[in-house]
């Protein structure tokens, strides 16, 4: 169903030049909706031929494949005027046309605010929600979306533009991908595992959690125990895992404190940091060498750093009104304790983010370069590693964001309420980490011997996978 070449159903019929129509190839099932066509749209009747145009091939390029193997599309089919924003009620006019293109969709890539807004409903920054796909309902049934940046608010910003480069390469996984996939046997190459709430609770084991350590050590699967809480040193965690009887090194904890002093060392070196951390953390940022100021820094550094005080607050104010970068360790909000709460680094980063007009650098889950480093560390491919936690938007959402396979435990946080209404989808849902030594033991079975399908059903089963 296509908008008439004289359609009039909207005042943008007023301004434009012609309709624009969609392009490329519906064929593959994989639709990439923009916002509304420009000026050079409006006048050749092609979405994305101007400057977005250019920069959208050229990525596409960069991972072997074009226009042809995708259609390009927009929320609204004729110019807005001036360039702005398509209104809600012009994009409501279009919806019938956009929503007949993407009726045999298998993956639609949302480019910019308005194709999100007008998709899922999204009104809030981008930064929040790029890369991490959802489903959206076309006519009654579920399509995989893919929120991303539009390719103009790439070019004078690197984050955005890598994140929309790694937009492409999911999008080629998926052409290379045949249409339908058979239900896959997860692929146990290394294990990462979140702590509390997933091995132990407070200070009290999950039953069968240390067994699962000595499993993977008997069975030689690597792992690495992977925590988002920057208020102690890595010897901290090693201490207290070793204390609640799991055998474990100190090397097999990566914080993201080692996480963020890696990112320092490789991508900001020689960078002066102002740290607001507690002393122990302090130490290990020296001892890994970053050099570490108290006036004029390059970085204001945000730790969880449960020592905080209004003097760092305002030191930290002020370096970053001065032109200082903001680096924080892990975005969460809240982190648990035995019997409630406590305010994470989470509010602090807003603070700072609206005193300073500014977008902090967070490194830990769900960032994929926590799971990235930890692979690494393991020396498995990402791909053949399983992310084990309890929390959907951490855990989860950083082994979705990487494209690799997880586990949701239920012995944290999350229920299955929750797990119901959310977008984040594991690979698997167990009770709790004591079922995972059967699991792995059966995807040994099955690479040896394939098996033909699995129990889609979550509970205590091999969910089908939802990979990117
Ligand atoms: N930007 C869009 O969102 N759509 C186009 O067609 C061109 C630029």
């Amino acid at each position: 169903m296509r908008p008439d070449p004289d359609c009039r159903l909207c005042g943008l019929c007023e301004g434009r030049t012609q309709v624009v129509y969609p392009d490329g190839n519906p064929g593959n099932g994989i639709i990439f909706v923009g916002e509304g066509p420009g000026e050079n749209e409006d006048l050749k009747g092609r979405p994305f031929v101007g400057k977005s145009g250019k920069i959208l091939e050229d990525m596409m390029a960069a991972h072997g494949f074009g226009r042809a193997d995708v259609m390009i599309t927009n929320t609204v089919k004729c110019r807005p005027p001036g360039n702005r924003d398509p209104l809600p009620e012009e994009m409501a006019a279009c919806r019938p046309f956009l929503f007949s293109e993407l009726e045999d969709a298998r993956l639609v890539v949302g480019l910019g605010k308005s194709a999100c807004r007008n998709l899922m409903g999204y009104e809030g920054p981008m930064s929040q929600i790029v890369n991490v796909p959802v489903t959206i309902d076309i006519n009654g049934r579920e399509v995989l979306f893919i929120p991303t940046y539009h390719p103009a608010a790439t070019i004078y910003n690197r984050n955005s533009r890598a994140a929309l480069d790694e937009t492409m390469r999911v999008v080629s996984q998926w052409l290379g991908r045949p249409e339908r996939q058979e239900p896959k046997t997860m692929r146990f190459g290394g294990l990462m595992l979140d702590m509390d709430g997933t091995v132990y609770k407070g200070g009290v084991p999950i039953p069968g959690a240390r067994e699962l350590i000595s499993f993977l050590r008997d069975q030689r699967v690597p792992f690495v125990f992977l925590t988002n809480n920057s208020s102690h040193p890595r010897s901290f965690y090693g201490d207290k895992l070793r204390r609640l009887g799991f055998d474990v090194t100190d090397r097999e904890v990566l914080t993201s404190t080692i996480a963020t002093i890696r990112f320092l060392l490789s991508q900001r070196m020689g960078r002066t940091v102002y740290p607001v951390a507690v002393p122990g953390v302090v130490d290990e940022l020296r001892e890994a060498g970053i050099p570490l100021v108290e006036e004029d820094p390059d970085i204001v550094l945000l730790t969880f750093d449960t020592m905080i005080t209004y003097e760092k607050i305002n030191r930290a104010y002020r370096f970053l009104k001065g032109g200082a970068e903001l680096i924080a360790t892990h975005p969460d909000d809240l982190c648990p304790t035995e019997d409630s709460y406590d305010i994470d680094i989470g509010p602090f980063i807003r603070m700072f983010e609206q005193m300073c007009q500014t977008t902090a650098t967070v490194i830990g889950k769900p960032n994929r370069l926590m799971l990235e480093m930890a692979a690494r560390e393991m020396g498995v491919d990402p791909g053949e590693c399983v992310m084990v936690g309890d929390r959907l938007y951490t855990d989860i959402a950083m082994a979705q964001n990487a494209g690799t396979q997880s586990v949701l435990v239920l012995s944290g946080e999350t229920d299955e309420g929750m797990l119901e209404g959310s977008d984040i989808h594991p690979t698997a849902v167990l009770g709790s980490v004591a079922e995972l030594p059967e699991l792995i033991l059966q995807s040994f079975d099955d690479r040896r011997q394939p098996v033909a399908g699995h129990p889609t059903d979550p509970r205590g089963q091999v969910a089908r996978c939802s990979w990117l």
